[in-house]
């Protein structure tokens, strides 16, 4: 029996460990350090109609136990990513969660049909929640009825399931989570940045030029916690938790909080070997604390509640 493997909707994953959206690119800079096929999944970079540049630099400041970050969804559009950058990931023998954002409902149905078609392709994440751009991304995720309608929408077309990204820029995560289940999400990925400014003290300006970005890394995983563990007491789907994962620790305090596997951001930047070291690492620490399986782990957390 693999201890570690986890089934969840279109996933067989045969560990439970995955990079999160924009922390990995598109794999290809990752699979020089390690065989990327060891990956439970990967989460690609948000993938978006048209080709997009992003905000202007500079758009990344370090913070203490974390970084900020106004990216602002830059990619290179969905033609490219179908014809370049996700034929390229065919030869891994891992799944792909293809992160999808846009400004009106209709880009994002598009892409969402499009980046289905990809045979890697067996799951969407459905970013309602960047808030790093001024149109479409945070708006879709901070009101629960324009929420539950684009997933109402993703859902009739995308023809693998569709995992709805959650924002915790929101005053009650409870009612969005609950909505989104019922337009039909097969499963919540949370939490994306929770938004946040620096200012250089020299210049008395925001140091990003986007003036506010999105903190992540270790300062907001109490924060994922808490949400993780609201949201999970009330829906019935599937959550893949995120938020400051750097530790085995980590990983297992998201399966005790409610989730069901776990995506590693921005430790990635700080150990490129971050996601196989937690996937070596986890049965060691699983025996410590008398865990047979993940599986049986999601269990019993569920009829703990
Ligand atoms: C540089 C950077 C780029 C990101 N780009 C995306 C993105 O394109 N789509 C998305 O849904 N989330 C994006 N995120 C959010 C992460 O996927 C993740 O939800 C967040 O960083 C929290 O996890 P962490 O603390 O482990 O980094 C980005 C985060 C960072 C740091």
């Amino acid at each position: 029996m693999n201890r570690l493997a986890v089934e969840l909707p279109g996933l067989s994953l045969k560990n439970p460990i995955m990079p999160a959206s924009g922390c990995f690119g598109f794999g290809a800079e990752y699979a020089k350090f390690y065989d990327i096929s060891q990956l439970g999944a990967i989460m690609v970079k948000a993938a978006t109609l048209e080709p997009r540049d992003g905000n202007p630099t500079p758009r990344v400041a370090e913070t203490p136990s974390g970084m900020l970050n106004a990216i602002g969804l830059q990619n290179p559009g969905i033609e490219e990513i179908m014809s370049d950058k996700l034929p390229a990931l065919e030869r891994f023998d891992v799944p792909i969660i293809a992160n999808v954002a846009g400004y009106t409902i209709d880009d994002y149905t598009s892409v969402c049909e499009r980046i289905s078609q990809a045979p890697n392709v067996k799951a969407i994440e459905l970013n309602i929640s960047c808030p790093n751009v001024k149109q479409g991304g945070i708006t879709f995720g901070t009101d629960k009825d324009v929420a539950a309608d684009l997933t109402y929408r993703v859902k009739q077309i995308a023809n693998v399931p569709v995992y709805v990204k959650l924002s915790p820029n929101v005053t009650d995560i409870v009612p969005i989570a609950k909505e989104v289940e019922a337009a039909g999400a097969d499963g919540l990925s949370m939490i994306n940045t929770l938004l946040g400014m620096r200012i250089d003290l020299k210049t008395r300006q925001p140091i990003l030029a986007n003036q506010t970005g999105g903190l992540s890394g270790p300062a907001i995983k109490p924060v994922a916690i808490r949400m993780i563990k609201q949201v999970s007491e009330v829906v019935n789907i599937p959550i893949i938790g995120m938020g400051g994962v750097y530790t085995v620790d980590d990983v297992l305090e998201m399966y005790m909080a409610g989730a069901s596997a776990v995506a590693v951001g921005t430790a990635n930047f700080t150990d490129p070997l971050i996601c196989p070291k937690l996937i070596e690492g986890l049965p060691q620490r699983m025996d410590e604390l008398g865990i047979e399986s993940l599986a049986k782990l999601i269990q019993e957390v569920k009829e703990a509640r």
